[in-house]
């Protein structure tokens, strides 16, 4: 059975696949949308837009919690679903981290991609001290806990992680394969399979974007996982360095899907020398679109995953030292040109500036916008989903404003959880919203958006409440 996010995109991604194919043509041209958030773009093509989050930013940064969900239809646990942050010990299992991710990806209408069951890095030493038999039930008994306490609950796996060696596509030499041979990454999907049959199974890895050794060494392995229906889909995880974006990754994604399986984008980040110039940031934007684009205009390919929020949450600066400034978004959440490109890549409008439009006139008549009668707002569902809803809100005003307020009254269950470009009480019955710092001043006919999720506890269509807007 399909669970609803997947539904949903099945019947959206149809649509576009029809006019892309149709038309032979690119998506960030031809179909640019009105739609200014990354999730709203990609929710219009029926692909994910994930993002790899650290625990502690989402518990305790409240602006880095409202991109998170205002941006990304897909989350990702960055260390949090890992053996160390999940079975420290044996037997005891430690899910408050995992929890709270899947439970913000609940809240807001998104899906997880699980990250991961069996890799040689961070897994404890008690692990890696086993050996045979015991090391076999260990790795059986994790994967099942894991994978039981979140059925139904995180849509995809990455069952292994980087199993293929940096050298002439061997299998990596860790203590899984001298240990138990190569007949662990079978057990390990075998078990998944078994323990969620409902989730997409992934192999994942790095350095196989390109046609080379290591990529092929993946496709015999995926050939042979997916002739035993264990496996679903492959994971590219895509570190990738400026202007280093393989010629041949386009091809290499085809073959995969060729063989019936999924394609994802799984850890994307583009790495340069720090500090950037502009010229940096721009042949870097080029990158992410073309990545991106590729994953677009690939029915098959599910979505693409950034591995961190701001370019001070990545891992890169700590292992390749003078590299960074690999991902979307500044330190202060500010948009990089690669968010812009993103955004493109995904058919949606990324003029840079999403949140404010220029007064326009009327061609058709000469009456000047009306006077004196303040502002009106208008609510649009954006995605709806059985428990909750993206919406987007339009605020016009009809005179010069330096600020507007806005109310409402949900008619049923109904509750804002989180919200963006607005202030004021948001989460009772009845809502009280007033500008935020940067988009209150409008002139007459000048308009702006806001937008935020809901919850409600049915599977009702989401209502879409009168608003009253007053000059503030
Ligand atoms: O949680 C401890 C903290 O208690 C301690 O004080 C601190 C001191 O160093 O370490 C913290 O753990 C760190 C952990 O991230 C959480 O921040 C580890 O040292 C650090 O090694 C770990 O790095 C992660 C790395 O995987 C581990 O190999 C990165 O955040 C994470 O981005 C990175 O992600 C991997 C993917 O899982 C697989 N593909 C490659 C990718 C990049 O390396």
């Amino acid at each position: 059975m399909l669970k609803s996010r997947q539904r949903r995109r099945a019947v959206i991604a149809g649509v576009v696949t029809v006019a892309t194919a149709a038309l032979g043509i690119g998506l960030s041209t031809q179909f640019a949308s009105a739609q200014t958030t990354l999730r709203g773009a990609a929710d219009a093509i029926g692909k994910d837009i994930g993002v790899a989050v650290s625990y502690s930013q989402l518990m305790n940064n409240a602006s880095y919690r409202n991109t998170v969900a205002s941006e990304f239809n897909s989350l990702t646990a960055e260390n949090a679903m890992k053996w160390d942050a999940t079975e420290p010990s044996d037997g005891n299992y430690t899910f408050t981290q995992a929890d709270a991710i899947v439970d913000f990806a609940e809240d807001n209408g998104q899906t997880v991609h699980g990250h991961t069951f069996v890799w040689h890095s961070q897994t404890p030493s008690w692990v890696q001290n086993l050996s045979g038999t015991a090391l076999q039930t260990a790795m059986v008994d994790h994967i099942n806990t894991v994978a039981n306490r979140y059925e139904g609950r995180v849509d995809s796996w990455d069952v292994v992680n980087e199993v293929v060696s940096d050298s002439n596509g061997a299998l990596r030499d860790s203590f899984w394969l001298q240990k138990l041979g190569e007949g662990y990454i079978t057990t390990a999907f075998q078990t998944a399979r078994a323990a969620d049959p409902n989730a997409d199974l992934y192999i994942n890895d790095y350095s196989i974007e390109a046609d080379n050794a290591k990529s092929d060494r993946i496709y015999t392995i995926a050939q042979g996982l997916k002739a035993q229906n264990l496996l679903d889909g492959v994971g590219f995880q895509s570190h990738l360095i400026l202007g280093q974006v393989p010629s041949t990754m386009e091809a290499n994604l085809q073959r995969f899907v060729d063989l019936g399986l999924k394609v994802r984008i799984t850890e994307l980040d583009i790495r340069l020398q720090t500090p950037a110039d502009s010229a940096e940031l721009a042949q870097q934007a080029a990158d992410y679109q073309r990545v991106v684009e590729m994953c677009a205009e690939l029915v098959d390919c599910t979505g693409v995953t950034v591995w961190g929020l701001r370019d001070g949450d990545s891992w890169v600066p700590s292992v390749f030292p003078g590299y960074g400034a690999p991902l979307l978004f500044n330190d202060d959440l500010s948009k990089k040109p690669a968010y812009t490109s993103t955004l493109n890549a995904l058919g949606g409008d990324g003029t840079g500036n999403p949140t404010t439009t220029p007064a326009t006139t009327d061609p058709a008549t000469t009456t000047p916008p009306p006077t004196g009668s303040g502002c009106t707002a208008q609510l649009s569902v954006q995605s709806p989903w059985n428990t909750g809803a993206t919406y987007s809100a339009t605020v016009k005003a009809n005179q010069a404003l330096t600020g507007w307020k806005v109310t409402w009254t949900w008619p049923g269950s109904e509750r804002i959880s989180n919200a963006w470009s607005v202030t004021g009480t948001l989460t009772g019955a009845t809502v009280n919203g007033a500008n935020a710092a940067y988009n209150g001043t409008l002139a007459a006919g000048q308009s702006t958006t806001f937008g935020f999720n809901i919850t409600k506890n049915d599977g009702s269509t989401a209502s879409v409440p009168t608003v009253t807007c007053t000059p503030a």
